[in-house]
């Protein structure tokens, strides 16, 4: 689908003024690809300010308004569409009413999305924006994840642990997706990021800042997510995205990750090149001899994706936009 010098599109993102979706946004309009971005309220200037005031958004840039939770809502916006980026969740680790809220909006969203596409008759390809959190929860701990694993939905809902109502909502919204395009034979692929990383376009914070940069600003309950972690640059994952959509031979699901670290290393990175904040240097019931999971992305790589970023890349360019924006302090101590 799509190459130099033809026409791109149209292609519809979903969540498009969120973190993810507004990099993505970006990245199809700079790759020729006229894009309808969907958001819950279009009216909202806070959320699409900044998808308004891309390069190329007067010309190949329309906003459509969806919710998850409206059945046929996403009918107009995907109306003659070729392909789709369903980036939209919802996240929110404090909610009180975790079924209602989370799980329940992210499971029928999906599917909504996907019957919409159906209507359409011209979607030739949906790729649904997964996580690492339909991969890896579950009591035993691997030593290796690939796209063969998946999370233990009910070993989640039992321990509670942080997020665990974003991992129950994904995987339940990822399986209940697949099982739809096989009965109804739609491409559909999943991408799975592990924590995404890097400088941004939105005016607010990320939600997944709070976890990247929880040494930093103190978020203690978010540390068990950094126990062991995998990272991947929000550029590099936005890059697969489209790289999926265009390769004639993508199929299924594809871990994006670029790096596989642990709490201390991390703390150490952001210890030595920012010494400004207080980085913590033990983390109670985290023994300093852990060593990292791998998170294998070698099936996106053998299909000829190709990583740009460092870790330190990650760090360097979200501490740089949070600071521009005035979202976390210059300095803790
Ligand atoms: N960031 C990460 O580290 C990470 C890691 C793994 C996977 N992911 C996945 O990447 C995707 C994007 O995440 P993100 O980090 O970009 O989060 P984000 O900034 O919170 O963006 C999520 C978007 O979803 C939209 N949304 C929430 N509830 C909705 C609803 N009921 N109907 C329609 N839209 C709704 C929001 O739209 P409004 O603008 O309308 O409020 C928001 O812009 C998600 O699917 C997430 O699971 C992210």
């Amino acid at each position: 689908m799509g190459s130099a010098g033809e026409m791109k599109g149209p292609v519809a993102v979903t969540g498009a003024a969120g973190y993810v979706g507004s990099w993505l946004v970006m990245r199809l309009l700079e790759q020729g690809y006229t894009v309808r971005a969907t958001v819950r309220d279009p009216t909202n200037l806070k959320k699409t300010k900044h998808l308004l005031d891309l390069p190329e958004a007067s010309e190949r840039l329309t906003i459509w308004k969806a919710d998850l939770e409206d059945e046929g809502s996403f009918d107009e916006a995907f109306q003659g569409c070729t392909g789709i980026f369903h980036v939209a969740t919802a996240m929110d680790f404090e909610s009180t009413d975790p079924e209602n809220e989370v799980i329940k909006p992210t499971v029928n969203g999906v599917l909504n999305v996907m019957r919409s596409c159906k209507k359409t008759q011209t979607v030739k390809r949906i790729i649904f924006t997964s996580s690492a959190g339909t991969v890896v929860p579950a009591e035993q701990k691997q030593p290796q994840y690939d796209e063969t694993c998946w999370c233990d939905v009910e070993f989640c809902r039992k321990i509670k642990m942080t997020g665990w109502m974003y991992f129950v909502s994904k995987t339940l919204a990822e399986k209940a997706a697949f099982e739809f395009a096989g009965e109804n034979n739609i491409d559909f692929i999943s991408i799975i990021p592990s924590l995404v990383v890097g400088p941004f376009i939105m005016s607010s914070m990320p939600p997944s800042n709070l976890t990247a940069l929880a040494l930093i600003l103190g978020n203690e309950a978010h540390y068990s997510i950094l126990k062991q972690h995998a990272l991947v640059h929000l550029d590099d994952l936005c890059n697969a995205h489209i790289f999926l959509l265009e390769h004639p031979k993508a199929e299924g699901r594809y871990i994006c990750s670029m790096r596989d670290t642990t709490i201390f290393e991390l703390a150490n990175l952001l210890r030595e090149r920012y010494p400004e904040y207080n980085i913590p240097t033990t983390f109670k019931g985290i023994d300093e001899s852990i060593k990292p999971f791998l998170f294998s992305s070698k099936k996106l790589t053998e299909l000829g994706f190709k990583y740009k970023y460092t870790m330190v890349d990650m760090f360097d360019g979200a501490i740089h936009s949070c600071r521009e924006k005035n979202l976390i302090p210059l300095k803790t101590v």
